[in-house]
């Protein structure tokens, strides 16, 4: 039976609290946040703390706080046994306590309140600094998906840039034609099928071979009329890096 510690009661730590408080091999012991209505989420499944100094031993402690929280967060728990891990893409595994047993727990999705994900589709990156921490981070990543990754801090950093790139850079751009198409009394929701099938179809084709639009066929003319619609200066200057971009990347000039 693996016992944890979660720390943090944001997106991820209810995300992870709801899919690992029934599993038969893990216990949640406790939760512990500064905010106290916001343990009221966890308290009928788990004991709940705001007091840093009544934390329980446990096997592993999943540090699911604000990226810049880890290190402070991590402090307070110093002197525990069980493995101390955080959940970050971008942040290293030795933002952590060098006399601690230090560990990462990073799954690789977005995480919204309200939204149900699929834990067993979402890659799990794990990382160690002994195969003993290695195989107690695997079972628990295991337990939740079956994707586990063991990943250095190094190669995280760059899946987490890349994350970055797809998913929120993406999301931004759907915010940007979702304010044009309002411009124009037309739903949003138009776009949806568009929108699927593009981030389906690079299941069987590259990105490279999925790209089509003006910029990639050299429509030039398509190009300035978009450049003239666009009035806001901001989406003026994305269309034009991102145009540029395909270009320069399938060898065109803009
Ligand atoms: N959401 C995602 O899609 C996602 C995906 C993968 C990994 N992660 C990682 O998961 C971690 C948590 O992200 P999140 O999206 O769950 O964030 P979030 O919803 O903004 O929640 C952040 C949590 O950190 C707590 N916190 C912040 N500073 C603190 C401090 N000094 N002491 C104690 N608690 C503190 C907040 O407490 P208060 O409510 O009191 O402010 C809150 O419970 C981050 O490291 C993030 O990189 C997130």
């Amino acid at each position: 039976m693996l016992s944890i510690v979660l720390l943090g009661t944001g997106n991820l730590a209810k995300h992870l609290f709801d899919e690992l408080k029934d599993k038969g091999n893990i216990k949640i012991k406790q939760v512990y946040g500064r905010n106290k209505k916001a343990l009221s989420y966890f308290q009928k499944d788990a004991l709940t703390t705001t007091n840093f100094n009544s934390i329980e031993e446990a096997s592993i402690y999943i540090i699911a706080v604000s990226d810049d929280a880890i290190t402070t967060v991590s402090e307070g728990l110093i002197n525990k046994k069980g493995v101390l891990t955080h959940t970050s893409g971008s942040v290293a595994i030795s933002a952590l306590p060098s006399s601690a047993r230090r560990g990462v727990f990073y799954p690789l999705q977005t995480f919204s309140a309200n939204r149900v994900v699929n834990f067993k589709e979402v890659p799990i990156c794990v990382e160690a600094e002994n195969n003993k921490d290695l195989e107690v981070l695997k079972k628990l990543a295991s337990s939740l998906s079956g994707k586990v990754l063991e990943v250095s801090s190094s190669q995280r950093k760059d899946l987490h840039l890349a994350a970055v790139f797809v998913n929120n850079f993406t999301n931004h751009l759907y915010q940007i034609g979702q304010e044009i198409c309002e411009k124009s009394q037309i739903s949003f929701s138009v776009l949806g099928p568009l929108i699927l099938e593009t981030a389906l179809k690079i299941k069987t084709l590259s990105p490279q071979e999925a790209q089509t639009g003006p910029a990639i066929r050299n429509d030039n003319g398509t190009i300035e009329k978009h450049m003239k619609s666009l009035q806001n200066k901001n989406h003026k200057d994305i269309y034009s890096i991102l145009s540029n971009s395909i270009q320069k990347t399938h060898g065109k000039k803009l």
